[in-house]
């Protein structure tokens, strides 16, 4: 098999691109696309974002000390990708993009209506890295859609169209191929009682 041997870059594909919503006070709220985001911890949930000192939204991450990270549909992708193209410098993002600001329960910065899944997150600690910093973030509520529960209670996020990002380029998740631990799982009829472990990490 011919390989190519590169050079040090960001090459762990795909990633979220999440639209990440925050607001000074009394100011218009922002919103920030970022794909360097990622789940750190599942006990306390904690995420991670990573921004770099010239975005606007820098400045309101660390004067509040708070955010929400709200998850991209296909149907959200144009105005994911036009958040992450215009500085709320410039433009009201959440007006340009007719986006309607969710109040969070937890936090003042409101989340976004539109998207499926709504995480309020308060940081705990600001990491400088280089070019980005990382705000490492505790989970303080999450606020999903309704319409995505099913008779059962599960909640059916595959059913949302989430959007993954991918060296440059934004996706639609596809076909299912598996289940957490489908690999092991013994044929129907023959479950041995044992508690399943939950899909966390
Ligand atoms: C798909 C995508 C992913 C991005 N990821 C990040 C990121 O992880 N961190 C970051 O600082 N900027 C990222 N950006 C760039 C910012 O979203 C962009 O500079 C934005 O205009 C900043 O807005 P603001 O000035 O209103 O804060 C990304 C942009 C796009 C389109």
């Amino acid at each position: 098999m011919a390989k190519e041997y590169w050079r040090p870059g960001n090459m762990l594909y795909p990633v979220p691109a999440v639209m990440v919503s925050c607001q000074s006070p009394g100011e218009k709220p922002n919103i920030i696309t970022v794909a360097w985001a990622g789940t750190v911890c599942s006990s306390p949930a904690m995420v991670s974002i990573s921004v770099r000192k010239e975005r606007h939204s820098y400045h309101i991450l660390k004067e509040t000390g708070e955010f929400v990270i709200n998850l991209v549909t296909k149907e959200l992708t144009r105005a994911a990708d036009y958040c992450g193209v215009r500085s709320g410098r410039d433009v009201d993002k959440f007006r340009e993009m007719h986006l309607t600001e969710l109040p969070s329960r937890e936090i003042a910065a409101p989340g976004i209506a539109e998207s499926p899944v709504n995480i309020e997150c308060r940081i705990k600690e600001v990491i400088p890295l280089g070019s980005h910093d990382l705000f490492l973030a505790e989970v303080a509520g999450v606020t999903v859609e309704d319409r995505y529960m099913d008779e059962n209670g599960k909640f059916r996020l595959s059913d949302a169209g989430l959007v993954a990002y991918s060296h440059g380029e934004y996706y639609e998740l596809g076909e299912k191929v598996g289940s957490f631990g489908y690999s092991v799982r013994k044929k129907p009829g023959r479950t041995s009682g044992k508690k399943r472990r939950q899909p966390d990490g």
